[in-house]
């Protein structure tokens, strides 16, 4: 069974192609079966960290020009990329047939995938929050800044105001040790629990090191590049973890299709068309959606900010001053 896992994060610029890179070869050195799939579509990304040039992308499937294994870039570190889509292409009059051929077509060349990685964009938007209301696994990236913090809480929050079901990680990025990473974990898990009764599990820390960018330069996997370093066994720790989780079952079909709505979405920000993040009745036009999530972030952000205060200050029991609600 593949298990699909979409890692997402409240802001960009935390870790978070990095860590789908580096896990991904990591869980590939032990054995598996492994694809990432770049969503990102503002930027490339892990081409870039590859030092590789997709020439087509996810859209040629689409559009029914090539299959999905012709688009498969395969990598030396037994790794496949999908690239995603910029979106360029008009694909708002896609059929329901053309997508059940896309769903057919990916279904049949990850049967023998065991993790398809899934690198979102950074932040809460409609197509993202759809997309990943269908992925049974979201890892959420968390560094320790107020607004990463916040950010995470609030994408947590949305995916269960509309009601997710499946599960919901979290790894520290950019950490000092693990110390710090767990105490981040703990500020997350804490709030989460209380206030939306989640329980986020935790894949580990990634450390601050400056051997990243240096590995990033070289467009080689940090976990290839320096095998021994801190930030490589940090990878690896995170692949172990999720190779000791129970896996959770995915509505494929239901995947795929949130997957190509939301390159549709994303590449043309101009069409603002009525969507809802269950995908059935469109309740509201996507500028009042999007406007209400910013709200939501804002309002959670300050609220956050008070639990965040309220916890440093719990009492040893584990008990937070009562008089909030996020
Ligand atoms: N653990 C880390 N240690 C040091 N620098 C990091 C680390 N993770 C990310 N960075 C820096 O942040 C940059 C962006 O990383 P990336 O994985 O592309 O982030 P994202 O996909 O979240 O935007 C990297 O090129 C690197 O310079
Ligand atoms: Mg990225």
């Amino acid at each position: 069974m593949t298990r699909f896992i979409a890692v997402t994060s409240g802001k960009g610029g935390i870790g978070k192609s990095n860590f789908v890179l580096n896990v991904a070869v990591s869980l590939a050195a032990m054995d598996s079966k492994v694809l990432i799939l770049d969503a990102d579509l503002g930027l490339a990304n892990l081409d870039v960290l590859l030092g590789v040039r997709p020439h087509r992308t996810l859209e040629d499937v689409v559009l029914g020009r090539a299959s999905l294994n012709d688009i498969i870039i395969r990598t030396e570190y037994r790794v496949g990329l999908i690239p995603g889509s910029s979106g360029t292409q008009d694909m708002a009059d896609l059929g329901r047939e053309q997508i059940g051929n896309l769903v057919a077509a990916v279904k049949d060349a990850t049967e023998q995938t065991d993790f398809l990685l899934i690198d979102t964009s950074s932040g809460i938007s409609t197509g993202v929050v759809s997309f990943l209301m269908a992925v049974p696994e979201v890892v959420v990236g968390v560094s320790d800044e107020p607004t990463s913090l916040t950010d995470a809480y609030a994408l947590i929050k949305v995916l269960k105001r509309n009601g997710y079901e499946g599960r919901i990680s979290m790894f520290a990025s950019q950490v000092k040790n693990s110390t710090s990473g767990h105490a981040l974990y703990k500020k997350i898990s804490s709030a989460t629990q209380r206030f939306l009764d989640i329980q986020v599990e935790f894949l580990g820390s990634v450390y601050a090191d400056e051997k990243l960018p240096k590995a990033v330069t070289d467009q080689v996997p940090a976990v290839v590049r320096y095998p021994t370093s801190d930030i490589a066994r940090c990878y690896r720790v995170v692949a172990l973890t999720l190779l000791g989780q129970k896996s959770v079952g995915a509505d494929a079909e239901k995947l795929w299709s949130r997957l190509v709505s939301m390159i549709m979405k994303e590449g043309r920000p101009r069409v603002m068309r009525a969507v809802s993040f269950n995908g059935e009745a469109p309740a509201k036009s996507m500028e009042k959606t999007f406007q209400d999530i910013l709200d939501e972030q804002r309002k959670t952000r300050i609220l956050l900010e008070r639990v965040l205060s309220a916890l440093e200050h719990t009492a040893p029991e584990g008990r937070v001053r009562k008089g909030y609600s996020a």
